[in-house]
């Protein structure tokens, strides 16, 4: 019998918990593929009050028997990717079989420093707020045709051809444009030489792999990154990343066909966060926001900058349910709620005057969205140690009734802290 196929994505802005609830599903699955995105991706997994954050290792490499994708959708940056190993072998830790698309692209030394050039150079107003992992110009060479791929680090003439090419484009908008200094094409040659060197025994048709695991039955898990608002097609444009977070992502990205798919998980927040620059109806900038953040520790896993934070925002919710075709929502971080009297929750934007419930298209009509609330009493008991929907006091079940009413979705996990233990699950 063919393997189950799930794919786990951010249903809000990011930094959902993708990376926890993976961990938590992997034990049941026989591979992990992240499919998009790179390092600016920052998924946490506790385990035995160990804490992981992984950048580019997809959130099954904890278990020595998976096996661990990294998908063509990806853009790989080789120091982060070994950085992680080393600092995991450091730790002693046994991990899962790594295979690194052949066709997955190169963050190259020259994609960060453009990153954080152009970043530096929009004025207010237009700063995008990127992490600076290079993520926005290696996709930029992708489309342009002029990438280098995983492949090409172990095949040192193409590799020469290919990075004179772009030595050359980039110097002349180094040193035209930013008034920069030009680059040393030895020493890029010779450092990408050296990645090569380590990445070839993980380099595989990816495609072929996860062809093969659903063959002989074993489940995958498609581990999204980012979230659908941040999705360069249907995201809050232009803040937002440049590659496809929403679940067709995970087809282009992998290879995997959409009638494959079986179930699509949407993780989200019971609040909701968002890091860098853009629209973000419910976001609190008082009290509220403040205490979300320092009891949500809600500081970036990558950047460590503190995130804005508000109210549930189900119009959102609802967009991303119908963008990914999400049939159950994985939510998290229920035991940050566990403090107040009420508890908002956005089912309506004003926009100009008019009731909206359907998401804008336009980023500029989304910045002009003021929340309708609805508000459900709160409970103050610690809820971290319960392990089923039942041992839920009744206001934090009817919160997640609503939530379901609501999105017409059935809330599939629960998670009520960071470990892989803290999470209760309904029927998945
Ligand atoms: P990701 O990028 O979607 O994987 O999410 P991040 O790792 O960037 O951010 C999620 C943060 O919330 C991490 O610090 C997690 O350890 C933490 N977290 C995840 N789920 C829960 C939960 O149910 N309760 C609590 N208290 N923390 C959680
Ligand atoms: P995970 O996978 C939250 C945001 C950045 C910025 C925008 C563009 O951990 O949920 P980029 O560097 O991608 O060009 O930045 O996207 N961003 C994230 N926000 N979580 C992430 O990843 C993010 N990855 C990028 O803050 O606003
Ligand atoms: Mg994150």
């Amino acid at each position: 019998m063919r393997g189950r196929t799930d794919v786990i994505l951010g249903a809000q802005w990011g930094d959902e918990g993708k990376g926890r609830v993976i961990d938590v599903l992997a034990a049941k699955s026989g591979v992990v593929v992240r499919y998009q995105g790179g390092a600016n991706a920052g998924h946490t997994v506790v385990v035995e009050n160990e804490k992981y954050v992984f950048h580019l290792l997809p959130s099954g490499i904890l278990y020595p028997e998976k096996t661990c994708v990294i998908g063509n959708g990806v853009v790989l940056d080789p120091e982060t990717l070994f950085n992680e190993l080393d600092e995991l072998g450091k730790k002693g830790k046994k991990l899962a079989k790594l295979i690194i698309s052949n066709g997955a692209h190169i963050v190259m030394p020259y994609h960060k420093l453009i990153d954080k050039l152009a970043e530096a150079s929009r004025s207010e107003g237009q700063k995008i707020g990127t992490t600076g992992r290079g993520i926005g110009p290696c996709y930029s060479d992708k489309f342009e045709r002029v990438g280098i791929r995983a492949e090409d680090l172990v095949n040192p003439d193409t590799l020469r051809e290919k990075l004179t090419l772009n030595v050359k484009l980039k110097n002349e908008l180094l040193t035209k444009i930013y008034n920069s200094e030009p680059l040393n094409f030895d020493e890029i040659y010779d450092k990408a030489i050296e990645w090569g060197k380590r990445i070839k025994s993980m380099l595989g048709n990816s495609f072929a792999e996860i062809d093969d695991a659903l063959q002989s039955g074993r489940n995958i898990l498609f581990e999204g990154a980012q979230g659908t608002l941040l999705d360069v097609d249907h995201g809050t444009y232009p803040f937002v990343t440049s590659s496809s977070p929403c679940s067709g992502g995970a087809c282009t990205g992998s290879g995997i066909s959409p009638n494959r798919i079986d179930r699509v998980i949407g993780v989200t927040k019971a609040y909701c966060t968002r890091v860098g620059e853009g629209p973000f109806p419910t976001e609190d900038n008082g009290p509220l926001g403040d205490m979300l953040r320092n009891k949500g520790g809600e500081f970036g896993a990558t950047t460590g900058r503190p995130r804005r934070c508000g109210w549930n925002d189900l119009v959102a919710v609802n967009y991303a349910v119908k963008i990914n075709g999400i049939n159950g929502i994985a939510l998290t971080k229920l035991d940050v709620l566990s403090c107040f009297d009420k508890i908002d929750i956005c089912t309506a934007y004003d926009i100009d005057g008019r009731t909206e419930h359907l998401f804008p298209s336009s980023c500029a009509d989304l910045a002009k969205a003021r929340p309708v609330f609805e508000t459900l009493p709160g409970w103050k008991q610690d809820i971290s140690k319960c392990r089923n929907f039942e041992d839920l006091p009744k206001e934090a079940q009817d919160y997640v009734h609503f939530i379901e009413e609501r999105t017409q979705t059935p809330v599939v996990l629960i998670g009520v802290g960071p470990g892989r233990e803290d999470t209760i699950l309904c029927g998945i």
